[in-house]
This record gives C-alpha cells, sequence and structure tokens, in this order.
C-alpha cells in the first residue's frame, strides 16, 4: 500500500446481515489501506451500519451521533451512516446530525472508495440507489484476517431484500426487491472460507428460503438445492440458514432436514402472531394451522429439530383474545429460544396508518406475559439436554482461565474444561448442567484425562 495507512472504526446494529455487510466493508476498505479497529476514538473513518426495523433501534444512531461530535471536533474524522436508516432516511440524517459526511444505503458499499473520494473534495455524499449490479461482485472476498478473528464460523449472504410487505416491517423497502446470488459465486465463497479453516456456516437472507439462484444448469436452484451443494464441500461440518419465513417452507427444505447430515436441527422460524385474525391483518400469508402443518412436517422429518421464533405484540387491532391465541400457539409448539417484540409503528409501513393502535402499557403487560412463557420453554429445553450427549464446535477462551467455549447444535454456548487447542475441533460432550444462558459440559474420557488438573467449572 503506497498511502499512509488509515483506520476505520465499523459498527454493526441490526441483524445479521448487517454484520455480514460491515466485514464486507471492512474488506473493500483495506484495499484502500484502511485498517479495521476496535474503538472509535482518533479513527480516520467511522461507519454506523443502522437498522430501522423498531423505533428504538433507529434512534440509538442518533445518540450515538451524538457521542461522536465530540470526536469529529478533536480530530480530522469522516462519519458515515451506512443500513438501513441511511436507506430510510437519507438526507434527513444530514440534517439532523450534521457531523454525518455520508449516508448510504445497503445496496452502495462497493461504492464506498468512490464516496470517499467525494468526502476528500469536501462535498457530503448522500446514496440511497438501487443500483442494478451486485454490490458483492464489486467487493473483494472475504479477507483472512477477518474470517480468523470470527472463529470457526463465517456468514455467508445469500439473498437480500423482501418482496413480502408484511403490514408492519421496513424491511422491502430499506433493502429493496429479494434477489438472490448465483450458485457458483455462493459456493466459491463458502469453498474459501472452508479453505481458511472455517467449519460452520450460517446462510443468510431476509427471506433466505425464498432463494432461487441461478445454478450452473442456467436454472433457478432452491435454498434445499443449494444447501445439498453446499454440503458436498470437503471440511464444512455445520450448515445452517436464517431467516425464514413459514410461506417458504417447502417440501424439498424439508426434506433437506431429513437428509443432509450437516445441516444443524434448528430452525428460526418466526411466525409473529398465533391469531389468524392478526395474521391477515399482518399479511403474513398464511394461517396458524398453516404453521402449525410445517412444524408437524419438520419434526416427522427430523425429531430432534428444535425451533425458534419471533412474536410481535400489540399490533393495531390486538384484542386479548389475539394475544391469548399466540400464548396458545406457543405452548402448542414449545419454542427452544425466541424473540418478542413489542408493536413498533414504522414511517410508510401499512400497520403504522392504522387508527386501531394499541396502548403501550397493554404492549407492555403483554410482553412481559410471552416472554415469561417463552423464558420458562427455553429453560425447559435446556435442562432436557442434561445428561444427552451433544456434538460442540470449540469456538473461544472461556472467562475463567482453562475453559473454552463451544456452540452446540442449538447455537447455545457450551462451556467445558480445555485450552486454545481445541478452537475449531467439533467433540461430542455429555451436558452436565443448564444453566439459564449456557451449558457445562464434560468432554470424552480419553482427551479430559489430560486436562484434569484444570479448575472446573462453578
Ligand atoms: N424476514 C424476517 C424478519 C426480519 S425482521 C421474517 O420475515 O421473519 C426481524 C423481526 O423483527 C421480525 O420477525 C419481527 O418479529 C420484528 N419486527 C419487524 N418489524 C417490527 C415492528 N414494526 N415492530 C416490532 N417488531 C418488528
Ligand atoms: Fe419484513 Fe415480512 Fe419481509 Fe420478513 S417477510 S422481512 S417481516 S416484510
Ligand atoms: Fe434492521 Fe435492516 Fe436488518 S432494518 S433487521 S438491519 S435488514
Amino acid at each position: 500500500m503506497s498511502r499512509a495507512e488509515k483506520t476505520v472504526f465499523i459498527k454493526s446494529y441490526g441483524c445479521q446481515m448487517n454484520v455480514y455487510d460491515s466485514s464486507r466493508m471492512a474488506d473493500i476498505l483495506e484495499r484502500d489501506g484502511y485498517r479495521a479497529v476496535d474503538t472509535p476514538d482518533g479513527a480516520d473513518l467511522i461507519i454506523l451500519n443502522t437498522c430501522h426495523i423498531r423505533e428504538k433501534a433507529a434512534e440509538k444512531v442518533y445518540s450515538e451521533l451524538g457521542r461522536l461530535r465530540s470526536i469529529k471536533q478533536s480530530g480530522k474524522t469522516t462519519i458515515a451512516v451506512a443500513g438501513c436508516v441511511a436507506q430510510a432516511e437519507g438526507e434527513e440524517i444530514i440534517a439532523r446530525a450534521p457531523v454525518v459526511d455520508m449516508v448510504f444505503g445497503p445496496q452502495s458499499y462497493h461504492r464506498l472508495p468512490d464516496f470517499l473520494a467525494t468526502v476528500e473534495t469536501g462535498a457530503k455524499v448522500v446514496d440511497t440507489e438501487f443500483p442494478a449490479e451486485d454490490k458483492f461482485d464489486h467487493m473483494p472476498a472475504p479477507a483472512r484476517t477477518r474470517t480468523e478473528a470470527r472463529g470457526r464460523t463465517a456468514f455467508v449472504t445469500v439473498q437480500e431484500g423482501c418482496d413480502k410487505f408484511c403490514t408492519f416491517c421496513v424491511v422491502p423497502y430499506t433493502r429493496g426487491a429479494e434477489v438472490s446470488r448465483p450458485v457458483e459465486k455462493v459456493i466459491h465463497e463458502a469453498r474459501r472460507l472452508v479453505a481458511m479453516g472455517v467449519r460452520e456456516i450460517t446462510l443468510l437472507g431476509q427471506n433466505v428460503n425464498a432463494y432461487h439462484g441461478v445454478g450452473p444448469d442456467g436454472r433457478d436452484w432452491s435454498l434445499a438445492r443449494l444447501l445439498e451443494a453446499l454440503a458436498e464441500i470437503d471440511g464444512l461440518d455445520r450448515l445452517r440458514y436464517t431467516t425464514s419465513h413459514p410461506r417458504d417452507m417447502d417440501d424439498a427444505l424439508i426434506a433437506a432436514h431429513r437428509d443432509i447430515d450437516i445441516l444443524m436441527p434448528y430452525l428460526h422460524l418466526p411466525v409473529q402472531s398465533g391469531s389468524d385474525r392478526i395474521l391477515k391483518a399482518m399479511n403474513r400469508q398464511h394461517t396458524r394451522a398453516d404453521y402449525f402443518a410445517i412444524i408437524d412436517k419438520l419434526r416427522a422429518a427430523k425429531p430432534d429439530l428444535a425451533l425458534s421464533s419471533d412474536f410481535i405484540v400489540g399490533f393495531p387491532g390486538e384484542t386479548d383474545a389475539d394475544f391469548e391465541d399466540t400464548l396458545d400457539l406457543v405452548s402448542a409448539v414449545g419454542f427452544a429460544q425466541a424473540y418478542s417484540f413489542k408493536y413498533s409503528p414504522r414511517p410508510g409501513t401499512p400497520a403504522a396508518e392504522a387508527d386501531d393502535q394499541i396502548d403501550e402499557a397493554v404492549k407492555a403487560e403483554r410482553l412481559a406475559r410471552l416472554q415469561a412463557l417463552l423464558r420458562e420453554q427455553q429453560a425447559t429445553f435446556a435442562k432436557s439436554l442434561e445428561g444427552r450427549t451433544l456434538s460442540v464446535l470449540y469456538e473461544k477462551s472461556g472467562r475463567k482461565p482453562g475453559q473454552v467455549i463451544g456452540r452446540s447444535p442449538y447455537l447455545q454456548p457450551v462451556v467445558v474444561n480445555g485450552d486454545e487447542s481445541l478452537f475449531g475441533r467439533i467433540e461430542s460432550v455429555r451436558i452436565t448442567t443448564a444453566g439459564p444462558n449456557s451449558l457445562l459440559a464434560d468432554r470424552p474420557m480419553a482427551s479430559a484425562a489430560s486436562t484434569a488438573s484444570l479448575e472446573v467449572p462453578a
């Protein structure tokens, strides 16, 4: 690099797609002489990769920009707002926070070097286009340094955008129409990652199971077919995908859970509500019975499959009876894990215009009840694993010396006694204790002997 080294600090909000995009932005900036750093102080460039999904998420950006004002005053830092708030609010961001030099949406990241050149001339940049080209085609491949720093797992975005238009959701507006990356590009990226030591890949998309990328045969491939092809890669031991929509949970994908050994028995399948009336008002395009039918098929195909979901409480017009239907659905399915939110009206979405908005206090009370039930289910699920043998991919050091943390097939952190030499290994371990946020496990006898002198987890 002929230029003097510069530094960039990137902060990611929101979903895993932003995490992936942030690391790809770091890759493209590295080519321009930027080194990624962990703190904003003194950085030449600060990028906030933002999320617009709920009001709270969007507002976080402005409080962060407030804090960054002092950094900007004390040095010559370029401040950029990327991601979904950038896409949704565009130049309004600069009007509200004049410290910002650049605003650009999720589909423009490959243009970052041009944006930086423009800012150097003293101009501001606002780019919220949806360019025809695929940003990933114009960005360097994932860098070894960042891949290795993440450990042995990696994300690969295979699909972006959404055509579903749920009436509460900003994603179709902030990410644009549904687009799938071609099969060969995905496989090429996966092979590269595996060559760098990655053993687990999670395929990402806002609607990942609507994937329909063009295959080497010129036809559109489904997600099931893509997973089959990825499962052939030597050295790749675990596959996951997220987030799925119930509508796109087709029979081939359900069968993939039965047939592909390395596909982990854990599925995030958001349902949002258990009330048919609310599902309809949300434009989810499926009923509660449809959801149950999918779960039945999945469990028939893969009996040890664990499920996770997303829920919204207090959607406009939600009655007590509707909410009871949600609790009832949760009780009937039994989730290993779940995320639940109070409905947040988002500008420009149809549900925000509805005149039967629910009182904040009612939302809060419903959320508390739902979360209590979900927490109980999560604990029950974890307890059911005690005494069982699970495979664990070791990733990093634990909080206490002599401990290593890995992930179960169900994404739970699993703590064992061991050292760094375990990183990247997959081992079957016996779960001894299920805590609220992690599992404790014993390693198999042969290797446990060599670590017998190490501290036993509390
Ligand atoms: N594509 C995914 C969800 C993406 S957004 C899907 O279709 O399931 C992640 C989660 O945020 C959603 O599942 C929903 O539960 C929540 N969410 C989205 N918009 C919201 C809003 N306006 N208020 C509250 N929660 C919302
Ligand atoms: Fe949003 Fe619905 Fe699309 Fe998911 S499917 S991203 S909730 S519009
Ligand atoms: Fe948020 Fe955009 Fe992801 S709104 S959830 S960062 S797609």
